[in-house]
């Protein structure tokens, strides 16, 4: 099990990558969502923000972000001081996890678990590789998780710039290319939230340290 049986010969460039990761069967998640949701934005750009999957939203319209989550992630872009245009968006995992609808269309999101994350690794890696970003933003637990291990706390560690890690303490093919990174709350941490205006709050200030650090 694994993405890595599915990478291009070549993948030295986003477009190749995205092409590939179309035919993936890396994981049984492929099976029940419409399609790969991969990673976009512009090559050149320097920060890239790391979701956990696509949503229900997402899954139809193959692209990151572009539902509930995406909109509030795309005010709290704008409140930060950036540009979304200027950002490549991307997930921990490629395809949309959910438990099938009782009543109803709209399929309940699923959180990936920790071999579905581990399978979709190398896509996230190879895009990582290619875009060679200054600053990597995590939003939440499982982009947290596919890149920074189990043991990285986004709550403890939020809203710090923190360095890219030393050779011992990465996983063995997370890229050598340093970047800083910005660990912050996953947008649907905010739409969920009772205080949904301190926490976007939260969330705009953290994004605010990944903009003061280009
Ligand atoms: N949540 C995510 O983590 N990613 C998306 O693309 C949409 C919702
Ligand atoms: Fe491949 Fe990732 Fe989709 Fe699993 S979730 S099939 S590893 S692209």
């Amino acid at each position: 099990m694994g993405a890595e049986d599915y990478l291009p010969d070549d993948p030295g460039s986003l477009a190749a990558l995205r092409t590939a990761a179309e035919g993936c069967h890396g994981c049984d998640l492929y099976r029940a969502a419409t399609q790969t949701v991969f990673g976009e934005g512009p090559p050149d750009a320097r920060i890239v923000m790391i979701g956990e999957q696509p949503g229900d939203v997402e899954d139809r319209a193959g692209e990151p972000f572009v539902g509930p989550a995406g909109r509030l992630l795309d005010r709290a872009i704008t409140e930060a001081g950036l540009q979304r245009s200027d950002i490549y968006v991307t997930n921990a995992v490629k395809h949309f996890k959910f438990v099938p609808p009782e009543r109803g269309k709209r399929r309940i999101h699923k959180t990936p678990n920790r071999a579905e994350i581990v399978a979709c690794r190398p896509w996230l890696v190879q895009e990582l590789a290619v875009l060679r970003p200054s600053v990597l933003v995590v939003l939440g637990a499982s982009a947290a998780k596919a890149l920074l291990g189990a043991k990285f706390k986004v709550t403890e560690s939020r809203g710090q710039l923190l360095p890219w890690p030393d050779a011992a303490d990465r996983p063995e093919d997370f890229p050598a290319e340093p970047s800083s990174l910005v660990a912050t709350i996953h947008p649907s941490a905010v739409l969920r939230s009772d205080d949904r205006e301190a926490m976007f709050r939260g969330l705009v200030a953290d994004l605010r340290v990944a903009a003061e650090a280009l």
